[in-house]
């Protein structure tokens, strides 16, 4: 049935970024989705063994990148290892807007969040952000796509 779930189902694919003090981790996430439009909500959904998932519980912060098309290994390198184990960010420029998650400027867009609530969901946590900014920063581009386990 999970295969069948996995080709049904089309995605973007983020990295969603926080920071605690100077420690800033991002984490690549395809379960995302906008929630509500009054205030504007968006939740994500992260295992509870990801380091994201402490760091952001603890920050109360989220940032939202879209990647672009172009943007297959950045999604690879914030999907396949942990920021416990090395510094996913280590060498990426970053920028920070309202809430002083990172904010990638070569993705086509970002969402700044401030969670609102979470939600236990199975084997994730639900992450509901109120989306305080929001930028297209790079309009020409695509976002990229996430389906049957692959990267379109
Ligand atoms: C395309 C893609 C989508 C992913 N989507 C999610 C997701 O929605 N939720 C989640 O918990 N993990 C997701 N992951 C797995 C995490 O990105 C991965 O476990 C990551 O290493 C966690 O990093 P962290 O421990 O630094 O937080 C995804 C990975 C990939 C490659």
């Amino acid at each position: 049935m999970q295969e069948v779930i996995f080709d049904a189902l089309v995605h973007g694919v983020y990295v969603v970024t926080t920071r605690v003090g100077e420690k800033i981790n991002g984490m690549t996430a395809a379960w995302v989705s906008q929630v509500s439009l009054h205030p504007p909500l968006v939740v994500v959904s992260i295992a509870p063994s990801r380091y994201s998932h402490d760091l952001i519980r603890e920050s109360g912060v989220m940032a939202v990148n879209v990647l672009t098309s172009e943007q297959v290994e950045l999604g690879k390198r914030f999907g396949y290892k942990s920021g416990r184990k090395v510094d996913k960010c280590a060498g990426l420029a970053w920028i920070t807007k309202a809430t002083g998650a990172p904010i990638l400027p070569q993705a086509y867009a970002y969402l700044d969040l401030k969670i609102v609530s979470t939600f236990p969901a199975g084997d994730h946590t639900l992450f509901v952000g109120e989306v305080v900014e929001a930028k297209i920063l790079h309009p020409q581009a695509r976002p990229l796509v996430f389906k049957k386990s692959d990267f379109f």
